[in-house]
């Protein structure tokens, strides 16, 4: 198969272009636009395959994503390119717009010029995958319920929207041109490669430098944590396996309070990185309550029944094993990090806890 990924030099792109080059025998074009949140460096161990490619191509262009359909000629696309920090959606709403909705759009019609050209049998095979977020459902606030693939829609911040709006558009281009189109709804992922500005890297990375580690109002809110790799297998799974039209949400089955992840990771670096920075006690002593989140959204919770049923996925990582891999990963790839930390990544940090 040939695949296209948009967003592969992205924190779960990357991972995606890991696994599929690492073990499939597929080949992948990776068309990322290299944001700051875009790092080729997140795919040094496969950039020497013959079958690895990169286009350094913006979504919004159409021109340019109708040459790379031409010149690839795709059996299925993985959309995974987007803005996706819902913190710099409050501060700057526009990229979302243009990237999620606009860029969504475009790339849905190149897709579709390129599709109608193909022959019956390779039209049929075809899969557009849309990777999106269950924040699109909005937040589960006072209940125990969970996310089902038939929730009804109530994103709240400037990201989820633009998320929300890109779903819609997606299922719109299958139900009125045939797109055969798949959509998976996945939360919070973390792991290795993840950008420090997200809030295990955050604190883990703010930790090792004796920084402040900043939890946003009494940190009661909930996610349902899954690790990369595992979301990885299931993205590979539903874009060769999921009949077209379905929806999947696909979840860790670890629901954790954001004060209880911090907890977690402060006593991991004890273990860990027992030589702690000067005048540091212990890790825990950095917690500092910070101004909450604008709309924060209180609980998230995945019912990932679905896709186990249909397509035997299930999570391998328990979040305490996912967790330990992923603090282990940080201390010893520090180097990463530091190439990362550009100029940009420093007026963002600057910006957004200036006030604390
Ligand atoms: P990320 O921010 O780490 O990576 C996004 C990638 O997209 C970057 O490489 C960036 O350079 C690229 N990109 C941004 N704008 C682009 C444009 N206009 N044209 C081409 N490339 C562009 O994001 P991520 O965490 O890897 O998330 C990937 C996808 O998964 C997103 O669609 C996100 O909404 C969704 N998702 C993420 C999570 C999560 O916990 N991170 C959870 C559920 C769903
Ligand atoms: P984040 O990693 O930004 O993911 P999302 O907002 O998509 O869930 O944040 C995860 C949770 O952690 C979220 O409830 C906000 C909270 N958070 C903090 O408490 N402090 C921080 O510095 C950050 C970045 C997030």
């Amino acid at each position: 198969m040939k695949l296209l990924v948009t967003g592969g030099a992205g924190f779960i792109g990357s991972a995606v272009v890991r696994h599929i080059i690492q073990h499939t025998n597929h080949h992948v074009l990776n068309v990322d636009k290299l944001t700051y949140a875009g790092n080729l460096e997140s795919l040094s161990s496969i950039e020497q395959s013959e079958r690895y490619h990169f286009s350094q191509t913006d979504i919004c262009d159409r021109a340019a994503l109708d040459q790379l359909f031409k010149d690839f000629q795709p059996d299925a696309v993985m959309h995974l390119a987007a803005e996706s920090h819902v913190d710099r959606s409050i501060s700057g709403p526009a990229t979302f717009i243009e990237t999620n909705i606009i860029g969504t759009y475009q790339l849905l019609e190149a897709t579709r010029q390129y599709w109608n050209m193909l022959s019956e049998e390779k039209k049929q095979a075809f899969r557009f995958h849309h990777i999106s977020t269950d924040e699109v459902y909005g937040d589960l606030e006072g209940t125990d319920d969970l996310f089902l693939e038939t929730t009804p829609y109530a994103p709240s911040s400037p990201y989820s929207a633009s998320k929300a709006s890109s779903d819609h558009l997606v299922r719109a281009w299958n139900r009125t041109y045939g797109l055969p189109v798949v959509v998976t709804n996945c939360s919070n992922n973390y792991g290795p490669y993840h950008f420090p500005e997200k809030l295990i890297p955050l604190i883990i990375q703010n930790a090792l430098a004796g920084k402040a580690l900043p939890v946003y109002g009494n940190g009661h809110q909930i996610r349902d944590w899954l690790f990369v790799e595992d979301h990885a297998r299931a993205l590979y799974k539903v874009v060769t396996e999921a009949r077209i039209g379905e929806t999947y949400n696909i979840g860790g089955h670890n629901e954790q309070k954001n004060i209880d992840v911090v907890k977690a990771i402060c006593e991991l670096l004890e273990e860990l990185a027992p030589n702690k920075p000067k005048g540091v006690q212990n890790y825990q002593d950095l917690i500092t309550y910070v101004k909450d989140r604008p709309g924060h959204d209180l609980r998230y919770a995945i019912d990932a029944s679905k896709i186990k049923q249909d397509l035997g996925w299930v999570p391998q990582e328990s979040f305490e094993t996912g967790l330990r891999k992923t603090v282990e990963w940080y201390l010893n790839n520090q180097g990463w990090v530091e190439h990362i930390q550009s100029g940009e990544y420093q007026n963002w940090i600057q910006q957004q806890y200036q006030t604390e």
